[in-house]
């Protein structure tokens, strides 16, 4: 028998990654099937997946790593709905709602945009853990069901069906539980192999940076940026990375119910100043997605056709029309304050005068996990009613005993950790802090590859 046709041993492949060795395109593919089949023992995958993380993961085997992973459950196929298939992923943030704009307006231009979507994850919101707020919303579809929702309405958001991305469940849990889920390349085929099972033509990352970023480190944020861009692209969808704020919470609102009502005044047209950031992002990102897609010459065009949805409501009827689909009851949306009930509520005052020159924001998102609005375990439930509404950002100048913000929780003893956290989150300074851009890089293929090979590549020290 000839080495090249040598059964794969899962062992070897181990050894040669801890010895800094590069798996092959086949040793990468048996490693994913065996973690989706179960055929390879949890320890011999805990091995592997500290290995990479240690040693780091070419670019090749990246990206065989993440097409693997994308092929080792069902797909979905967005062909039969005879539009351009285009999505927005972010990487997690606080108070980040840009989903439940984006995913309406971009409908509303003529797109399909199958989201498939998160639960809160440590310190951050989840997509779905907000839209279950609304009473009878399913996030829980079929795949044909999903595409019957999307037929009808240009947009849904779901969650992940048990048989797509096997592989990545099993990688995932593990990687939890083993201290490997910071690893650029595990989080890239983690994150792509999800939306590239969407079978999406066009997809925008929003890359959060700053505070309350899961990779706070610039230089880290920005290679998984290019990384992700490059080897989407090299997969066949056409990709975009906007390196975005979270050095505080985007809007006003953090929680579940509380962010649906926020994303619906801007969906009405209302204009907010505390939500103009959300806004603004949101309407980039749209206007990302609508240039992709085709339906505008440039992101700028896009920005200008997604403001149009929002003045002229036909973003907020694509957003009825997707809650009505999942069985979701839109009658709370005439008056959302109404239908906010939280068992406690506590304003909290200022404790001094001065410039809010800095926000903890990854402290501020454990302050609204601690409400009640996410959870300790996986599977336990959240407080539709619970989250924190913000009454200043970052650069404002407070006055003693002013409100900091609103604390809404399930009962008055969840309110003390929370009023703790948010508190001591807080830098005051004297003087104003320099203003910080919401989006300060944009990632395209030539841009993300020339990034990739500047060198930057490893990020381990
Ligand atoms: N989200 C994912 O889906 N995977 C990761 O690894 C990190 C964030």
């Amino acid at each position: 028998m000839s080495l090249q046709n040598a059964p794969i041993h899962t062992i070897d492949l181990i050894r040669l990654k801890r010895d800094k060795g590069t798996l092959s395109e086949p040793q990468i593919r048996h490693l994913v099937t065996g973690a989706a089949s179960g055929s390879i023992p949890l320890e011999q995958l805990s091995a592997f997946l500290m290995a990479a993380w240690l040693n780091g993961l070419a670019l090749d085997e990246i990206r065989a790593l993440t097409v693997a992973m994308r092929d080792s459950g069902d797909k979905f196929s967005p062909a039969a709905l005879g539009k351009v298939a285009v999505d927005k992923h972010s990487t997690g943030g606080v108070g980040d709602k840009t989903s439940f704009l984006v995913a309406p307006i971009a409908a509303a231009c003529g797109l399909s945009v199958p989201m498939i979507s998160g639960r809160a994850l440590g310190h951050t919101g989840g997509t779905l853990d907000k839209l279950e707020s609304i009473p009878g919303y399913r996030t829980a579809l079929t795949l044909p069901e999903f595409e019957a929702v999307l037929n009808k309405t240009g947009c849904s958001i779901v969650s992940q069906t048990p048989t797509l991305v096997p592989a990545d469940r099993v990688l995932y849990a593990l990687r939890d539980r083993t201290g490997t889920v910071e690893s650029p390349g595990l989080i890239c085929a983690s994150i792509l192999s999800k939306k590239l099972a969407a079978g999406l033509d066009c997809l925008v990352l929003d890359v959060k940076t700053g505070s309350g970023a899961f990779l706070r480190d610039r230089a880290q944020a920005d290679y998984l940026a290019a990384l992700m861009v490059s080897t989407a692209e090299a997969a066949g969808t056409r990709t975009v990375a906007l390196m975005t704020d979270m050095s505080q919470p985007l809007g006003q609102a953090a929680g579940n119910w509380i962010e649906i009502a926020e994303s619906l005044t801007l969906l009405r047209g209302e204009r907010p100043a505390a939500s103009e950031d959300l806004r603004q992002l949101s309407l980039i990102l749209a206007g990302w997605m609508i240039h992709l897609g085709g339906k505008a010459d440039t992101p700028e065009a896009g920005y200008t056709l997604a403001e149009t949805t929002l003045s002229d409501g036909s973003a907020l009827a694509h957003f009825y029309a997707m809650v009505q689909a999942h069985g979701g009851d839109t009658t709370p949306f005439a008056d959302p304050a109404a239908f906010h009930r939280p068992g406690a509520t506590r304003v909290v005052p200022s404790p001094q005068t001065g410039y809010i020159a800095a926000m903890d924001t990854t402290a501020l998102g454990w302050a609204v996990q601690r409400t009640g609005a996410g959870r300790e375990k996986a599977g336990a439930p959240v407080d539709p009613h619970a989250g924190i509404l913000f009454h200043a950002r970052r650069g404002a100048h407070v006055t003693q005993g002013q409100p900091l913000a609103t604390l809404y929780a399930t009962h008055p003893a969840l309110l003390d950790e929370p009023q703790a956290l948010l508190l001591n989150s807080i830098t005051w300074s004297p003087t104003p802090p320099p203003p910080t851009p919401l989006v300060s890089a944009t990632f395209t293929r030539p841009t993300a590859e020339a990034h990739l090979a500047s060198g930057l590549q490893s990020l381990r020290p």
